[in-house]
């Protein structure tokens, strides 16, 4: 999707457009559906008309502004302190690039993309625009926008994450939260590395995580992972938290990784400082992905390498009801949003 003097008229596009709109913080309900002014792409963008996204804990997180110990304040400049900065929440999508802001590439017109909006989010709308050299690419041909949109928050994250790592063939993975969006890719891209996975989730869903790759299941609700020998890991990926430092580096080998994809403030201003102690690598942040990282997601799941795990499909108009049952905290992989 390169620079081209040339550009398009969105033609066709509607001045307003359908969005799920939330004014102000609170539950499930603060989000209703609204006739909004539909986005114009700027210089350098696409428009795209959404198919699919999802309703994903950071969703819940900006609506709800729960976020983890002591980053309320931290947080504040990005998605508000009083009422949310964002209206239309959505960080991911799948659909058809409808329009093109100057000096983009004509071609890109009809192109098929997923897409990471990340923390401006908008995409549980109809159209949202996106730069054409950020993170959009083109949509994996095996799977339909639904499965596509599916794979690109929780794959997102753990593609950053263990990108971070290098995993020699055999090393030993555990994913914690592994049902989760990002521990259901967490699972596969360590598993596609070579590594033996160990998973943690409940028992209802220890088939899902072997489907996935993982080697061991450890159902949380009936045995404590923490009880594992010491140094059993190469790498732990935390997408659960709540354990302490110290239980989760006594379960790594010397020079092992400690991947924190949930961290409250004490955890993320202790991360240098335990790194430095143990030798142990503690990343709270992951890499980042750009075009390129977007378009290595794409190429995963046309390998097969990365599955999109689809616990429900909800149209636009019963997003409450995604809200809900995302706040319950037992959702698989991704509540996926049907837009168009
Ligand atoms: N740092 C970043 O950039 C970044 C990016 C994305 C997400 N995150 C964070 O990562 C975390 C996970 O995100 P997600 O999208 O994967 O969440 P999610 O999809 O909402 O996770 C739901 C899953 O968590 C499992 N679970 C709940 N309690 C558990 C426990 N005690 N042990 C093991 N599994 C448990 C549930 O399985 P059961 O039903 O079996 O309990 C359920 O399948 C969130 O806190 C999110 O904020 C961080």
């Amino acid at each position: 999707m390169s620079a081209d003097p040339r550009s398009s008229k969105p033609t066709g596009v509607p001045p307003t457009m359908r969005a799920a709109v939330a004014d102000r913080f609170g539950p499930p309900e603060v989000v209703r559906i609204a006739e909004v002014p539909t986005p114009r792409p700027a210089a350098g963008e696409l428009l795209v008309r959404i198919h699919a996204s999802t309703v994903s804990i950071a969703d819940q997180r900006l609506r709800s502004r729960r976020v983890p110990r002591g980053l309320s304040l931290v947080v504040a400049p990005t998605i508000g302190l009083v009422r949310p900065r964002t209206r239309v929440l959505g960080m991911d999508a799948a659909g058809t690039v409808v329009a093109i802001g100057d000096g983009v590439e004509a071609s890109a017109l009809g192109d098929e993309v997923i897409l990471m909006r990340g923390t401006p989010m908008g995409c549980h709308a109809d159209y949202v625009t996106i730069p054409a050299d950020g993170e959009v690419a083109r949509k994996p041909r095996n799977l339909s926008f639904e499965e596509a949109a599916a794979i690109v928050f929780g794959g997102h994250t753990a593609l950053r994450f263990l990108d971070g790592v290098g995993l020699a063939p055999g090393a030993e993975v555990l994913v914690n939260g592994a049902s989760g969006a990002v521990g259901t890719a967490a699972v596969q891209l360590a598993a596609a590395r070579g590594a033996r996975v160990t998973a943690v989730t409940s028992g209802r869903n220890a088939d899902l995580v072997r489907a996935l790759g993982a080697a061991e299941v450890v159902d949380y609700t009936r045995e404590d992972f923490t009880a594992s020998p010491a140094g059993a890991y190469d790498v732990i990926v935390d997408g659960v938290g709540g354990t302490s430092f110290e239980r989760l580096a006594s379960l790594l080998r010397p020079g092992g990784a400690l991947l924190l994809v949930v961290a409250d403030l004490p955890a993320m201003l202790a991360a240098g400082r335990r790194s430095r102690r143990t030798g142990l690598v503690v990343d709270f942040r992951g890499g980042s992905m750009g075009a390129d990282g977007m378009a290595r997601l794409a190429a995963l799941a046309e390998a097969g390498e990365l599955r999109p795990v689809v616990d429900r499909v909800v149209d636009l108009d019963d997003i409450v009801d995604a809200h809900r049952y995302v706040d319950t905290g037992r959702k698989r992989g991704s509540v996926v949003v049907r837009v168009a």
